[in-house]
């Protein structure tokens, strides 16, 4: 049974994700069901994290995305390859860091309080099978730390 997080209120950014790394290995450790982890990752990372909005699309399709387990305000269900800054981590294999959302061309707004934005693909034997999209209410929110982070987070799933 999953046991409450122990959750970091002072603290900085990186102790915060230092104190989370290993509760989220602990809350999947053994389970191989992928949309568990990810709803499980999901829970972890907003309430550890206070993130404004944090989940994951799925790759459902040759050019498209559909959204996963995730939290925070209800979100787009489709994405297109290409679109928007999840579509587009997606087309290019490589995280997406967007300071201000409204500088960047052709960004999906699924949410008016949403400023930036950070998004990574995930990969599974060699293949992307979908994005983790984390967006802020402040602008400029995100960074290399998120990026290293997030992606040590990714590297724990089965
Ligand atoms: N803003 C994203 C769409 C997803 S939501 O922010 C939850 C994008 O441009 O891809």
């Amino acid at each position: 049974m999953a046991e409450d997080l122990t959750i970091l209120k002072e603290a900085t950014k990186e102790e915060k994700y230092q104190s989370l790394l290993p509760q989220i290995e602990g809350l999947i450790y053994g389970e191989t069901n992928l949309v568990a982890n990810l709803a499980n990752i999901a829970a972890a990372l907003k309430e550890g994290m206070d993130f404004f909005w944090v989940g994951f699309y799925l790759v459902d399709s040759e050019d498209e995305l559909v959204l996963g387990p995730f939290q925070g305000p209800v979100a787009c269900t489709r994405i297109r390859k290409g679109k928007g800054v999840c579509g587009s981590s997606w087309d290019q294999n490589k995280t997406l860091i967007v300071p201000n959302v409204d500088e960047f061309p052709g960004h999906i707004a699924c949410a008016s309080a949403s400023k930036s934005e950070i998004v990574l693909p995930i990969i599974k034997n060699d293949k992307i099978i979908g994005v983790l999209d984390v967006d802020s209410d402040k602008l400029n929110d995100f960074d290399d730390m998120d990026h290293q982070y997030l992606k040590k987070i990714l590297d724990l799933l089965p």
